[in-house]
Order: structure tokens, then C-alpha cells, then sequence
């Protein structure tokens, strides 16, 4: 990083915001609340024909299937929107879903949720047990809470295969882990994977599994992304 005085580095911020067209970020003591942003997530209708919730990815409303911990997860990680860090290799993904109450059939408020992954080579930050990464660093995990609407959603990268034993059918799948937390349902520990991967087939636990998500390619000025819908059924204490 270069090395510039505070006051540079004010005037250098200001001349940008006046190249952006804002004059003044100045606020007054009077100032009112700001209006709030206008909904842009243009979620689909999560009710079919009658008025049930359509559930991702088992397209049933029943609760979401659990999946292994795994090794890697640690406790504690920040509050925030994106999982990787900036100008992460990787293919951009965003995830959004909501959780719901098996018993109301309707969406959690602040249910919490955790989420951690590989990055693009499939590593983890602690992969090597004896080289821990250092505290409060957490790469690639993030925590996060659900709207008033059940709501969530994360920016991160497609996360790597990576392998665990020998052979062609030593590795598991790209997967993301999520632990999912709600006050009188049970803990939901399970993990997403995706169509198409060809580690599905030979992995124990994927294999299995009905947790497989269709993201769909996003064309923006520039490039692409992926995006991704994983709902979650929490189910009752
Ligand atoms: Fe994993």
C-alpha cells in the first residue's frame, strides 16, 4: 500500500466522491431518516398455484436434510455480506434463499445462519491443523441473519472440489457448509452442492443427498455470474 498522509488520503476520497457527482456527504443534526432502499432482490414467487411455499432444492416442504460438519468449521465468524475476500479467484456466486418453520409453513425472521467453504482450489483457511490461520481472520466463512422476511443472501466465489482419499473417487464435490440456528427449531447442520458436478456420483454423502442446486448464469455489463437459490425447513424443537 502506498504510503499516504491522512491528508492525502482525504483529499484524494473527496475528489472521487465529487467525480461521482456527490458534492457534499455532509449531514445535518436535523437531518431526517433515510428513506429506505426499494426492494430490488426480485425473488420468484415462493407460493405455487395454492398458496403452498415452493422449498429448494427438494421442492418439498418438509425439513431440510442434514449433512456432515465436517473438520473445518469454526465458531464465531463476522457478521457480513460477502464470504470471500475482494478480488477472490473464482467464478462469482450469489446465494439467496429463505428459511421457513416446517410446523407454520412460514418464514423465520433473524434465524442465523453460518456459512463456510473451500475457496477456488478447494482449501480451507485450516486445512493444516498445525498452521491454524490467525484468529479473527476467517476466510471464506461468514455469519448472518435473516430478514423480516426470512431472507437471506451472500456474494461469495463457486467454492473447489477437493480430496480426501485416493483415487478418482477420493474427492468431494464443490459444496458449501451452513449451519442454521432459529429460536425453538432444531440445529440444522448441512451443506448445498451443485448440478453437474462429476465428484456427485462417487461422493458417500452427495450421492445421497437432495441438496443439489441449479444456479443460473446472470449476464451484467462486463461479465457474468452465477445465482444460486438454497431454501432451508427448519423443523421443530
Ligand atoms: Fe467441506
Amino acid at each position: 500500500m502506498s504510503k499516504l498522509t491522512r491528508r492525502q488520503l482525504i483529499r484524494q476520497s473527496l475528489t472521487g466522491l465529487a467525480a461521482g457527482g456527490i458534492a457534499s456527504l455532509t449531514l445535518r443534526a436535523d437531518a431526517g431518516p433515510t428513506d429506505a432502499t426499494e426492494d430490488v432482490h426480485e425473488y420468484e414467487d415462493f407460493l405455487d398455484d395454492k398458496g403452498v411455499p415452493r422449498i429448494q432444492p427438494a421442492g418439498k416442504f418438509e425439513p431440510s436434510h442434514p449433512d456432515i460438519l465436517g473438520p473445518y468449521f469454526l465458531q464465531g465468524a463476522p457478521f457480513r455480506g460477502k464470504v470471500t475476500p475482494p478480488l477472490t479467484k473464482g467464478d462469482l456466486l450469489v446465494m439467496r434463499g429463505r428459511v421457513w418453520g416446517h410446523d407454520t409453513k412460514k418464514p423465520i425472521a433473524n434465524a442465523l445462519l453460518d456459512v463456510w467453504q473451500a475457496d477456488a482450489e478447494g482449501s480451507y483457511d485450516l486445512t493444516d491443523p498445525r498452521n491454524p490461520p490467525p484468529r479473527r481472520e476467517f476466510r471464506n466463512r461468514i455469519r448472518l441473519m435473516t430478514d423480516e422476511n426470512g431472507y437471506y443472501e451472500y456474494e461469495t466465489i463457486r467454492p473447489g472440489a477437493y480430496r480426501i482419499g485416493p483415487g478418482a473417487s477420493g474427492f468431494r464435490p464443490s459444496h458449501i457448509h451452513y449451519m442454521v440456528q432459529a429460536g425453538g427449531y432444531s440445529k440444522l447442520i448441512t451443506q448445498l452442492y451443485f448440478a453437474g458436478d462429476r465428484h456427485l456420483k462417487t461422493d458417500r454423502w452427495a450421492s445421497k443427498s437432495n441438496l443439489i442446486i441449479q444456479p443460473q448464469k446472470v449476464k451484467v455489463t462486463g461479465g457474468t455470474y452465477e445465482l444460486g437459490t438454497f431454501d432451508i425447513v427448519l423443523a421443530r424443537v
